[in-house]
């Protein structure tokens, strides 16, 4: 697979955010990719080895749960998520991704919609057992995280489990570009909503040497 032109990546994102726009230039990327998935620099068409190895460490079961996957991308987490069990909604704010997860999986049972977690609308009347935010709330600028974190928060069932997989950082150091890593201290907004750490994990990614965090937590 070619590697995707990060540079070029980010100054789409630099001008979709000097447009005061946080979130258009996914679909742009998207759609501009043509069902190309080499210059979509998080599509890997397999699912994350970092939630891979989280399930089966967790023993993680979905037959009678549902599932929630914010910003689903090109849909390998969702599936991941359905063949456990889980009845599964992912949803991402580019029309264009949702309808190359459809045109991936045919047969899925995933429920694939177009919302934006930034003001969710048909995912706001339901809440799940378990939710996977996996490297989107590092991909929107600080401004609009706290927003990203108030509707996840909301979209918990009681006893439900969220995981949040992103890029990790001390709070002093700097960041330019997406993807933007994030402190512990702004994950800390879960808890100050009422939801509770189960896990936290810091880590260095395999191969490439990125830190990561990979939280759960649960609300009562
Ligand atoms: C960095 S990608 C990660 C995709 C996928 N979760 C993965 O791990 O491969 C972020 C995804 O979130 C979607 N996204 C960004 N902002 C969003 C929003 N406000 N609501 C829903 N989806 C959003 C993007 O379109 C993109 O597919």
């Amino acid at each position: 697979m070619a590697e995707a032109d990060i540079s070029k990546v980010q100054e789409l994102a630099r001008k979709s955010h000097s447009r005061n726009d946080p979130t258009g230039w996914f679909e742009e990327l998207y759609s501009n990719a043509q069902g190309d998935e080499s210059v979509i620099p998080w599509a890997n068409l397999t699912v994350n080895h970092n939630l891979a190895s989280w399930i089966k460490n967790n023993n993680l079961q979905g037959k009678g749960k549902s599932a929630l996957v914010v910003g689903c991308g090109l849909g390998d987490d969702a599936e991941a998520l359905s063949e456990l069990g889980f009845d599964v909604t992912g949803f991402d704010i580019s029309p264009s991704a949702i309808a190359w997860c459809q045109k991936r999986f045919p047969d899925s049972q995933v429920n694939y919609v177009v919302d934006d977690l930034l003001h969710p609308n048909v995912i706001g009347d339901r809440k799940h057992d378990f939710i996977l935010e996996s490297y989107t709330l590092q991909a929107l600028p600080a401004n609009v995280r706290p927003r990203g974190i108030e509707s996840i928060s909301k979209l918990l069932a009681p006893q439900g489990r969220l995981l949040i997989i992103c890029r990790g950082r001390d709070p002093e150091q700097p960041v330019l570009d997406v993807p933007f890593p994030l402190p512990k201290e702004e994950l800390s907004y879960f808890q100050q909503l009422g939801l509770e750490e189960v896990q936290f994990e810091d880590y260095l990614d395999q191969s490439k040497p990125i830190r990561r965090f990979r939280i759960e937590y649960t609300v009562q």
